[in-house]
């Protein structure tokens, strides 16, 4: 079966091209629960059935195919995510799903039938793109975040995460996580390390500690034109300084400092803002860098508000703690596939899961070494590489 995996991989990648897809930025729209994913998660059930796979769900929105038992345990669960962030590429999560029914594929045509049960799942909401929380449904599923806080969350339309769900969410569901042995995540590189290292794959060692912190920055409405600029309350400036602060702050910890998000109220040329709300996105190689370079961000914040007569108000939306990966597993994985193991600043919903049972993941090439953009990319020849990959590495685990 292994024949022209290349052709059957585009094959099943052309199926899904254009759900979702922006004709003008060639990027993805798809937002968790709205038409584009929900079409996704129609294709995931029809290649279920396809293969003979029954399809379940955890009451939170994550879906899961089942070769074997649907009640087994010891099964293995390997799978992504379907959802995009606003105009982002095509791979960040449809590949680890689309791999993983060809790995099914592959492994079934090499005869291999399995030990224990095997599980391809889509996760719900790995971006937070829609909800504001990323890896929403691997946090309800494991209970790091609680049900009635998840059915709360309101997407930019003010729609409940309850309402798009169809009900309120189930939440932890630990017998069913205590069915896993073990969740590998394949899924794109999102920087340049295998182009560098000249490998079509590689497996994951850690992920660095990050969150979402929101500053709300309240000032007054005023007229541009009237208004002197020494009476102005214009919490921009505010807003403004925070962003080139959390740059530098960032910068001098060797860590990472993104405010992609701004919201301005009323967002008019001619008025001073009354208010801006703004998002940072901070990572770092460790909690304590993440602490201190936060801390220092709201610090000046708030020093800057107190020059401007504004006023600030700075709220943690989530924190995803340092992931190490098991590390027998990774080792285990990286002799397995001759590849190299590398760390990743990008969260996943595998860095949720692995704080509750073994997990690794793989990344394949990306040529370009960008994401969240419609400039991410990967070759055919690396995507079907990934999949043999993903299926020894499925071998192992179920097979014997
Ligand atoms: C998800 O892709 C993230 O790293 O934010
Ligand atoms: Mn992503
Ligand atoms: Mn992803």
């Amino acid at each position: 079966m292994s024949d022209d995996l290349p052709g059957r991989f585009r094959a099943s990648w052309n199926e899904i091209a254009l759900l979702g897809r922006d004709a003008d930025s060639g990027g993805y729209l798809r937002y968790a629960l709205t038409e584009p994913e929900l079409q996704l998660r129609a294709w995931f059930r029809a290649q279920a059935e396809r293969r003979g796979l029954p399809v379940t769900e955890d009451g939170n929105g994550n879906l899961f195919a089942h070769w074997g038992d649907p009640e087994g345990t010891d099964a293995v669960l390997t799978g992504s995510h379907f959802d995009s962030v606003p105009h982002g590429g095509a791979y960040d999560g449809p590949l680890g799903i689309v791999s993983a029914f060809l790995a099914v594929d592959e492994l079934r045509a090499a005869g291999a039938t399995e030990v224990r049960p095997l599980v391809v799942a889509a996760f719900v909401e790995e971006e937070g793109a829609r909800f504001g929380v990323p890896c929403l449904g691997s946090r309800l599923l494991t209970g790091v975040l609680p049900a009635d806080r998840a059915a709360g969350l309101r997407d930019a339309a003010g729609v409940s995460f309850a309402d798009a769900l169809g009900g309120q969410p189930a939440g932890a569901r630990p017998e069913l996580l205590g069915r896993f042995a073990a969740f590998v995540e394949l899924h794109v590189e999102q920087g340049r390390a295998l182009v560098d290292a000249d490998a079509p794959v590689g497996v994951a060692s850690a992920i660095w500690p990050h969150g979402r912190w929101r500053f709300d920055v309240v000032g007054e409405g005023n007229h541009a034109g009237t208004t002197r600029m020494a009476d102005r309350r214009d919490p921009m400036l505010t807003y403004a300084f925070g962003v080139l602060a959390a740059n530098k702050e960032a910068r001098l910890r060797g860590a990472h400092a993104t405010v992609g998000r701004v919201a301005v109220e009323p967002n008019a040329t001619n008025a001073i803002p009354s208010k801006v709300t703004g998002w940072l996105d901070a990572r770092a190689a460790d909690p304590e860098t993440l602490t201190g370079l936060v801390d220092a961000v709201r610090a000046k914040l708030a020093e800057r508000a107190r020059r401007d007569g504004t006023e600030v108000g700075f709220t943690e939306e989530s924190v995803t703690p340092l992931v190490a990966f098991d590390d027998d597993l990774a080792g285990r994985l990286a002799g397995l596939l001759d590849a190299p193991v590398l760390p990743t600043g990008a969260g996943h919903d595998a860095g949720v899961l692995a704080a509750h049972l073994p997990t690794a993941m793989l990344f394949v090439r990306n040529p370009t070494g960008v994401s969240h953009s419609p400039a991410e990319a990967a070759s055919d020849d690396d995507c079907a590489a990934g999949i043999r990959a993903l299926a020894r590495v499925l071998e192992e685990l179920t097979c014997r």
